[in-house]
């Protein structure tokens, strides 16, 4: 580098990084040839300055605005999907009426008659989608108290047992002390199938191994995560693993998304 400064008789501005002791630190340094009289390079004058603090302090803010972005999307989607949905619960309950109503009249065994019943079908379906739609526009949250995670656990996976394909083995690996969290028994017991469901699906009919691990973790200093900001403290982490077909970048991207899926109209909805 110096020989190379040396040579081009000119000032360099650089920014680098160094590993000190383990740790990574930035430098900012502006090197200059010395000139004597003759016009020749007699040496190299060189500031230092160490901007470890200001580059950390750049990186998060960078991850702080990526959440506040994708906090403010939300937001927008959920009105916007709030609003729609409640128009449309109006409609439905016009339709399914209605339905209801032909239905009375329609005699047994008649075309008119399971052409109605369809309709009545999908109408409880959309009522349904329009249902998970609110409760995620209302994001009023469900009440949070104590709560022992480690049975909810237990029991939801035992259920998932009789509902996902035998080809695919279950491991649990329960390690934490205490399992006392603030939650809600019954969101905890939805995402964890919804979960084990998307390992499920992306294993397929050849199986493979879901395994669900909850651990002790001891978060010191606080962090900012992509997902926001944790205090330190003694955390449980509940995690979902398998040996599925794993994401692209694409949709790993997305997957926080409400109403984002892969998969057809009649399949998912994305929740
Ligand atoms: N464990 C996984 N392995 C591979 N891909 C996954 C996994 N979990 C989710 N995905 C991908 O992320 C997408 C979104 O998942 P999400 O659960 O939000 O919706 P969905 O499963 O498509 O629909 P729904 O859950 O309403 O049935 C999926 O369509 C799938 O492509
Ligand atoms: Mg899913």
């Amino acid at each position: 580098d110096d020989k190379r400064l040396v040579k081009s008789e000119k000032a360099e501005d650089i920014e680098e990084k160094y590993i000190v002791d383990g740790q990574e630190r930035f430098v900012h340094t502006v090197k200059t040839p010395v000139i004597d009289a003759q016009d020749k390079v007699i040496g190299i004058l060189g500031i230092f300055w160490d901007i470890t603090e200001r580059k950390k302090a750049e990186e998060e803010k960078t991850t702080l605005k990526a959440q506040l972005h994708h906090a403010q999307k939300m937001e927008a989607i959920g009105t916007l999907a709030g609003g729609i949905a409640h128009d449309f619960n109006n409609i439905l309950a016009a339709i399914i009426g209605y339905a209801d109503l032909a239905l009375e009249d329609a005699r047994e065994g008649t075309v008119a008659r399971s052409n109605l019943e369809q309709v009545l079908i999908a109408g409880s379906r959309a009522k349904e989608l329009v249902r998970q739609i609110l409760t995620f526009s209302r994001k009023t949250g469900q009440e949070q108290k104590p709560m022992e995670i480690a049975p909810i656990v237990k029991e939801a996976l035992k259920m998932l047992r009789s509902s996902i394909p035998t080809t695919i083995e279950i491991r649990q690996n329960i390690q934490a002390d205490s399992s006392v969290i603030m939650a809600n028994p019954t969101e905890i017991h939805q995402i964890l199938v919804n979960l084990c469901t998307n390992a499920a699906h992306a294993m397929g009919e050849n199986g493979g191994l879901l395994e669900v691990s909850l651990t002790d973790v001891v978060i010191e200093p606080a962090i900012v995560t992509d997902f926001g900001a944790l205090q330190e403290g003694s955390y449980l982490k509940l995690s979902v693993k398998d040996t599925g077909c794993g994401m692209d970048g694409e949709v790993m991207g997305r997957i926080f998304e409400p109403f984002f899926t892969t998969k057809t109209v009649e399949k998912g909805t994305g929740m």
